[in-house]
């Protein structure tokens, strides 16, 4: 059976069992903070397991795209060590809300293995927890797995939890049995508490019975459920009769295709065959010859790689983007390990990248977002790989420098303060260190990482784990989850003004039943008008007023399906369960949405003008702008900002109908619609289209996008776009901030009325150009400056100064001029003038500028061989807190104080031998 034939039995199985197929969401945990990355099926389905959110299905089948590379759970430290783990895998998952339980739940589990895809029942084992006897008998009674295949695990292994707090419960394994061949361990029990890799876990039955609200602290839920997990990589293998998840087709093709391009000399039909070969010496744990050593280490970094680059790709399709904070930080970890273990074995050409493509080739019909994101994820990986490569030799060098101190000093670890410096300068993310130190049997001190860490500046930004959330934050998103059986009710794509019920009050840090004239906090009403911030789009402002009250709404957010009205009561009083009118700010909602839609046809424009690795990378659209991120490594040209302006003129000109449309995800993904990241990839999605096709069939329109935003109803309604900045946010990202409509109009008006003022002021004539008069004016005034300069020199009076000189040497003179000016050609021309009069000797001019004050020294030739400008500048200017350098003949600097001149003088003096 081919990998997509086990995904699509799966499916199938549980679809003809009254489960309803639901699509993987995105890898970027929608509203959960608690979570870095989505780590199980079951994610998308808290608040349904908590009974806060109704679908109406209570059976689910997915295939969840997972990663698994920090927090709690995070396998990326066993990835290419072991046969069985990932960062990057899919569970296989099937969900009961409330509906069937431990019976049905084991029954499909067993009926799917053993009958549809005909594992022989002796190749399985199955776990359970220790005192669930219950779930002990449905396996041995009602599927008759024989007792001595039924083990029973504490809560290490078979109490599952998704994270510290939230939907948690017993559960109960199966394991598949490889052979004796990959373990060292004969009993069945003992080797899978050793977790070798001869019996694996696939598949996790949970029974959902508790929330966890607080580590420790549970609370029986309000119905049992079913949570289920089977790795689908696992579940192939098994299928495929593959020892180990690399040597599937779905790990084959990768890194076979990756191998190629890169011209690499690896076979990888022969690396497996020869690890088939040595296995048991490999799993002995016995020393390895040099030549053993070198082959499993070429293994596990093309494995390595292959798992990289599905995370990789995979994260960078959800929108994730290297960084060095938070998620994206997690994932530039994930490429320099890739790119470090790639240049190991390729040192010419990138492994990542065309293992890359070739993931896209094959899992891209079954995850369009692959498909549809090729160029950015490819475009990202090269400017990585290109940024890391710079640094790595360097940063390599640093390292094993490093190594050999520690060598000679008897050692074994390596400092808090190298790993930082590796971290920071060459960013060698700290695990990256870590593998490479314990390649070479060295630890490293991550504890005095941290401290290092701790006392950089960046340090805030850095630690995902730092970040918990505030008293009154974690108040408000239970207010939220409190109410979340309430969705509301969002009326504002055709509708400002609403009849609407308080159904719940918060001060911000309590639940409340009224707020009185003068005190903050937050609404929820039953139906609202006002469009809850989300998509980049700002939330709404207005007013809740009544008879009884008068109240501002400040923002408007989302938490989960129920919107927060943040609000300020001016007068009266909001009292719970009253109804009120709400009224959105029009103007600013009509501005917003031509900003918004702007941004769309902005979006399409640039990616006409400088590709389709362009991606959203971040957007912010207000009443005043929009604000819009995405990825591109160098600064727009002048041109290309002109060529984007013009593009989305001209559809604004076309006064197109934007339509609105809501549809199935894959619907939308196939008509071509954009869809940005942390996008819910729900069943219905709503879709924006701007421009018709008009040439070919096949054509796309101008604009087409998964949005939740609002929107003009024509695109002239815009009226005007116009390109306000273009700056480098972070390496490869730049942002575009663009006004529209009242804005464009007002800085047109500005901008004209500026000129004008500015011809009436040069009393040009308008066929003139003025940036030319400009330039001329220009030039006119550099030459007034140099007659300025001329004069002034001219006004000294030279003779005098140099009547003051004082003798030295026999006959040469030292002369000292201090003027009231600062400018170093005029006080140059004096310094030369004064050398002339003197035929031998030193020159010192002062000036006096405002915070520092110039000195000019020059010294005739026939003296430098005793006397040096340089050195005297030196001597002199320290005396007055300053500095300069030169040549033996003429030197300058500045000083900032002229107290201590006489001082000064005398040091020079003393140097010439003048009493
Ligand atoms: N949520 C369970 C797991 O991830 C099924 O193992």
């Amino acid at each position: 059976m081919k990998n997509t034939e086990v995904r699509n039995a799966f499916v199938n199985y549980f679809k003809k069992n009254g489960h309803t197929h639901v699509a993987s969401s995105s890898l970027i945990p929608e509203n959960d903070p608690t979570l870095l990355f989505t780590n199980a099926g079951m994610n998308q389905f808290k608040n349904c397991f908590l009974g806060l959110e109704k679908r109406d299905y209570t059976k689910a089948v997915t295939s969840q795209k997972c990663v698994r590379a920090g927090g709690k759970h995070n396998d990326l430290d066993n990835v290419g060590f072991t046969a069985r783990h990932h960062t990057f895998f899919e569970m296989l998952g099937n969900f009961s809300f409330g509906d069937y339980f431990k019976k049905d739940a084991i029954h499909y589990a067993w009926e799917f293995l053993t009958v549809e895809l005909k594992i022989p029942k002796d190749k399985l084992y199955v776990t359970v927890f220790l005192d669930d006897d219950e779930a002990a008998d449905i396996w041995h009674k009602q599927e008759g797995v024989p007792k001595d295949r039924i083990f029973r695990l504490g809560e290490k292994d078979n109490f599952w939890r998704m994270g510290d707090v939230g939907p948690c419960g017993p559960c109960s394994e199966i394991f598949y049995d490889h052979g004796p061949d990959f373990g060292k361990i004969a009993d069945p029990f003992e080797s899978i508490k050793a977790g070798e890799d001869r019996y694996v876990e696939i598949w996790n039955l949970v029974f959902m019975q508790f929330e966890e609200t607080a580590p420790g602290q549970m609370t029986p839920l309000p119905k049992p459920s079913v949570d289920t997990g089977s790795g689908f990589e696992r579940l192939t293998a098994a299928v495929q009769d593959c020892w180990n998840n690399y040597n599937t087709d779905l790990f084959q093709e990768i890194i076979k295709t990756g191998l190629a391009k890169a011209n690499s000399k690896l076979d990888y039909n022969e690396m497996m065959k020869w690890e088939r070969a040595n296995i048991k010496t490999l799993n002995s744990g016995a020393a390895l010859s040099t030549e053993q050593k070198q082959k499993f280490e070429d293994l596990t970094a093309v494995r390595v790689l292959a798992d990289h680059c599905r995370s990789t790709s995979f994260l960078l399709a959800d929108g994730a983007l290297p960084s060095n904070e938070g998620r994206g930080y997690v994932l530039r970890r994930i490429m320099r390990r890739a790119i470090r273990y790639g240049r190991k074995i390729s040192t010419e050409k990138s492994l990542l990248l065309p293992m890359a493509e070739a993931l896209i080739v094959a899992m891209g019909d079954f995850y369009p977002e692959l498909k549809q994101r090729k160029d950015a994820i490819l475009s990202t990986i090269r400017d990585e790989e290109a940024r890391f490569l710079q640094t790595l030799d360097n940063g390599t060098v640093i390292f094993h420098d490093e190594i050999k101190k520690l060598k000679a000093a008897n050692s074994k670890t390596i400092s808090g303060e190298t790993i930082f410096k590796l971290y920071d300068t060459y960013g060698f993310p700290v695990d990256l260190t870590a593998l490479m130190a314990a390649e070479l049997g060295f630890a490293v001190d991550e504890a005095g990482f941290e401290k290092v860490m701790q006392a950089s500046k960046e340090k805030a930004k850095s630690s995902w784990k730092a970040k918990s959330l505030q008293a009154d934050e974690k108040h408000v998103i239970e207010f939220g989850q409190k109410h979340s059986s309430q969705p509301t009710k969002f009326i504002g794509y055709d509708h400002l003004v609403a009849k609407s019920k308080v159904i719940a009050l918060s001060n911000g840090s309590k639940e409340v039943a009224s707020l009185k004239a003068g005190e903050t906090g937050y609404a929820i009403l039953d139906t609202t008008p006002f469009y809850a911030e989300g998509g980049g789009q700002v939330g709404d402002h207005g007013l809740l007023l009544s008879t009884n009250v008068d109240a501002k709404v400040h923002d408007c957010v989302k938490q989960g399906s129920v919107f927060l009205h943040q609000i300020e009561v001016i007068t009266g009083e909001l009292k719970l369960n009253e109804t009120v009118n709400a009224h959105v700010e029009s103007k600013e909602r009509r501005q917003t949405a031509s900003n918004h839609s702007a941004t769309h046809l902005m979006h399409s424009a640039l990616r006409i003008v400088l590709g389709t690795h362009v991606t959203q990378a971040g957007s912010l659209v207000d009443s005043s702008k929009t604000r819009f991120d995405f990825t591109h490594n160098k600064p727009l040209t002048a041109e290309e900002i002109k060529k984007i302006e013009e593009l989305v003129n001209t559809e604004i000109s076309h006064a197109h109908t934007v339509k609105v449309e809501n549809m199935g995800h894959k619907a939308a993904i196939d008509k071509g619609a954009m869809a940005l990241f942390g996008e819910k990839y729900g069943d219905e999605v709503r879709v924006l289209t701007m421009g018709q096709p008009v040439l070919a069939a096949n054509e796309k329109p101008f604009s087409i996008e998964l949005c939740g935003g609002t929107h003009v109803h024509n695109t002239a309604e815009i009226r005007a776009f116009k390109i306000t900045s273009e700056s480098g946010v972070s390496a490869g990202v730049r942002r575009i901030e663009a006004i529209t409509g009242d804005a464009v109009i007002e800085l047109f008006m500005k901008n004209t009325e500026e000129v004008k003022q500015a011809r009436q002021a040069t009393g040009l004539a308008s066929d003139k150009s003025i940036v030319e008069w400009i330039e001329a004016k220009k030039e006119e005034v550099k030459d007034l400056q140099k007659q300025i300069k001329k004069a002034q020199s001219g006004q000294i009076n030279v003779d005098e100064i140099a009547k003051t000189a004082q003798t030295f040497a026999g006959d040469a003179k030292y002369v000292f001029a201090d003027l009231a000016l600062d400018d170093r050609e005029v006080l140059s021309q004096i310094n030369d003038q004064l050398k002339n009069k003197i035929q031998k000797g030193v020159v010192i001019v002062m000036g006096s500028g405002e915070a520092t004050h110039p000195v000019i020294i020059s010294v005739t030739k026939d003296l430098t061989s005793q006397y040096q400008a340089g050195t005297l500048l030196k001597d002199f200017a320290q005396v007055l807190g300053g500095k300069g350098g030169g040549r033996p003949d003429f030197a300058q600097g500045a000083v900032p104080d002229r107290s201590k001149i006489k001082e000064a003088n005398q040091v020079v003096y003393t140097k010439l031998g003048i009493k």
